[in-house]
Formats: C-alpha cells, structure tokens, sequence
C-alpha cells in the first residue's frame, strides 16, 4: 500500500525488528525510550510547566505565513492559531477539496478574511518552483513554514523520475526554501521554521544515495533520512543567510490523521499516550511567531521551545562538511534541473 500523506511526526516503528545493523539497533532502542519519556503526552505536560504564556501573545496583523501543508494535522493546527492571531494566512497544499475545506473552517473560527490556499503538489520539483516564483511576484512574505511531508512506505517514482519522500520532504524543501530567500531578505523579521522529526536522530546523513536506489527500500528510514537531511539545510541556511532565522523542530509524538493512515499499528497502541494536534503545533507556532523565540540562534533545532541536540549521545550521526557540501551540491544541481 502506498501512502503519501502530510504527516508531522513520525516514528520508526518497524526499524527496531528490521535492522541488521548493530549502531542502527542501539540508536533506535535509545532514542525509543527516550521518545517514550519526552515526545508523547505526559512528556509535552512536564515542559508546559516551563513555557511562558505571554510568549504566543502576538498581534500578527500585517505579518505573512506562507505554511505547507496546511490542511489537516499540525499544519492546519497552526494555520489556525496564526488566524487566530491577525496574520495573513497561505496554505500550500495539494487537495483542493480537503484545502478549501480547512480554509472555511479556519477562517470561521478565527473572523480572519486573510486566509488563501495555493494548490502545489510539494512532490513536484516543477510546481514548487512556479509557485514560489508567482507567489514573490505579488506577495509578500514574513514566515515560510515547510511542514509538508511525505511517507511512501514503498520506493515509488514521481512524474519527473524522483524518488516520492525525497523529492517531498528534501527536494520540495530546498526548493521552496531558496526560491523565497531573495523575498525573505526584504522583509522584517523573516523566519522559515521546518517541520523535522525526532526519527531524524536514527540517521547519518547518507549523501551516497539520496534516492534510496541501493539495498532494501524501507519508507521509514527514508522518511527519517530526509528529516536529517532538512536539520543540516537548516544549519546551513542559517550560516549562510544571517538576515534570516532559521529553526527546525520535532512536534513529538501527535495524533494526526497522517499518523493514523501511515503507522495503523503504532497509532493503535500509542494513542492514549500521544499529543494532541494543538500540542504538537506548539512549538512550530513559537518558533513562527514569538519575540521570544528569535532572541535564539539560527540554525537550531527545537523540542517543547527549547533548543535540543541533533544527535543521540554516542550514535556516530555526525556528517563531515564535505558530506554536507556534496548535499547542497546534488540538491542544487536538480533544483536547477526542474527551474522553468
Ligand atoms: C492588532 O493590530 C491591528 C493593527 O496593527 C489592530 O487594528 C487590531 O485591533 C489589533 N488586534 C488586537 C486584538 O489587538
Ligand atoms: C503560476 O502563475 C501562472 C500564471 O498566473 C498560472 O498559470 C500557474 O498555474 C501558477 N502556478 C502555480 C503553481 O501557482
Ligand atoms: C501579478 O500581478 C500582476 C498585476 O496585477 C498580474 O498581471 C500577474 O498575472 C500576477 N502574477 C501572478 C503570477 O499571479
């Protein structure tokens, strides 16, 4: 079965059992436990003792939020609470249907009339960048938030031969990301916030096959593959673009429909301990909207508003720069490729 869904969060349910290898074995018992303890429900309820409500008090009139996949799961819980607080809402996203619906209802709960919906297939290297080229035509941008993503739990093409979780979840990404930075850079206070996931802690950056050709294809390795791989970009991208602040984050552990549809049998066990969807949005809107959260440096990556570590203690994640160049390298050789 393929799925493809906007999912916020994953986990590597099936990589315990599956693994043949013995540091992939103990980085997914580690980080197992660990996401037990901080990333369900109970985890997110200990570190709301510490937040600061005055943090998401923002009138965010004026202010422009480009968000993907904003129709469900935690990209609508977002979309809403920026409505919510006065800013301009587009939602990027693929069903029109299920997108027009979602805008409805966002704009009812909120009064919000600046509520938009753009129809992009984020799969789509092509239609990513007609998109971010007619969007800084005639708007403008505050905030980009990449939270679209993807788990196809089979290796699958795209219309124009890419591999269907890369070309989502990295490709989508970078080209959404660096088609929009000249539009960033006019602006005040220009934040891109990325949806990431802690399964990213799994997983060494792997530059020798980004397109899951070699081995056995497993969707949730290459799902969390790219979730890494959106963490260095944004190290990066924060390195190289200082007039804009640069955040990745994992939502924890949420019951959203892209978990139920993609992981049934963790969903099913899990549910009374995992997050609501406003939970596992929390973060992303903080990291999108509070004062608070740019007094941070770029480039970091977040859990529950706090900076948090990209590795797992002794887990051998760490890419060279040269393995980081040759990222940059590859993703902007076939950016170009697809550019209209
Ligand atoms: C937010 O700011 C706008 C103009 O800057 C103002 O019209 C509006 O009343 C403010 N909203 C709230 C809830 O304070
Ligand atoms: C971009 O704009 C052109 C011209 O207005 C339109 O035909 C096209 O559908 C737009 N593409 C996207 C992805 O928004
Ligand atoms: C941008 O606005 C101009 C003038 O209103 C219009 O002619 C053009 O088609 C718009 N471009 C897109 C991509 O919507």
């Amino acid at each position: 079965e393929t799925i493809c869904s906007l999912v916020s969060l994953q986990l590597l349910e099936a990589s315990v059992g599956t693994s043949v290898l013995k540091m992939s074995m103990y980085r997914n018992a580690v980080w197992f436990v660990k996401g037990l303890r901080e990333y369900t429900k109970s985890g997110y309820e200990a570190a709301a003792k510490h937040f600061a409500p005055a943090d998401l008090d923002v009138n965010l009139t004026g202010r422009s939020f480009i968000i993907t996949g904003a129709n469900s799961g935690i990209g609508k819980a977002t979309a809403q609470e920026i409505a919510n607080r006065g800013g301009t809402v587009h939602m990027v996203c693929r069903n029109k249907g299920r997108a027009e619906a979602a805008k409805d209802e966002i704009m009812e709960r909120s009064k919000n009339q600046n509520v938009h919906v753009h129809i992009v297939d984020m799969s789509s290297a092509r239609q990513v960048w007609e998109f971010a080229q007619n969007f800084s035509q005639n708007n403008t941008v505050h905030v980009l938030i990449n939270n679209a993503g993807c788990m196809v739990n089979q290796r699958e093409l795209t219309e124009e031969g890419l591999e269907k979780n890369f070309a989502t979840n990295t490709l989508g990404t970078y080209i959404l990301t660096t088609a929009l930075i000249p539009a960033l850079k006019k602006v005040e206070d220009p934040r891109v916030v990325t949806v990431s996931s802690g399964g990213m802690l799994t997983q060494r950056l792997n530059v020798e096959d980004l397109q899951f050709e070699k081995g056995t294809f497993d969707g949730t390795m290459a799902y969390a593959q790219n979730k890494r791989q959106q963490v260095i970009l944004t190290e990066r991208w924060a390195a190289q673009h200082k007039e804009i602040h640069f955040s990745s984050m994992h939502p924890g552990w949420a019951d959203t429909p892209a978990v139920q549809s993609s992981m049934p049998s963790f969903h099913a066990k899990m549910q009374s301990r995992l997050r609501t969807e406003a939970m596992g949005a929390d973060t992303l809107v903080w990291l999108a909207v509070s004062p608070a959260a740019i007094k941070q440096p770029s480039g970091l990556f977040f859990q529950d508003r706090k900076s948090v570590s990209t590795h797992l203690p002794m887990a051998s994640t760490r890419s060279t720069p040269q393995d980081e160049e040759k990222l940059l390298a590859a993703l902007e050789e076939l950016a170009l490729k697809f550019k209209p």
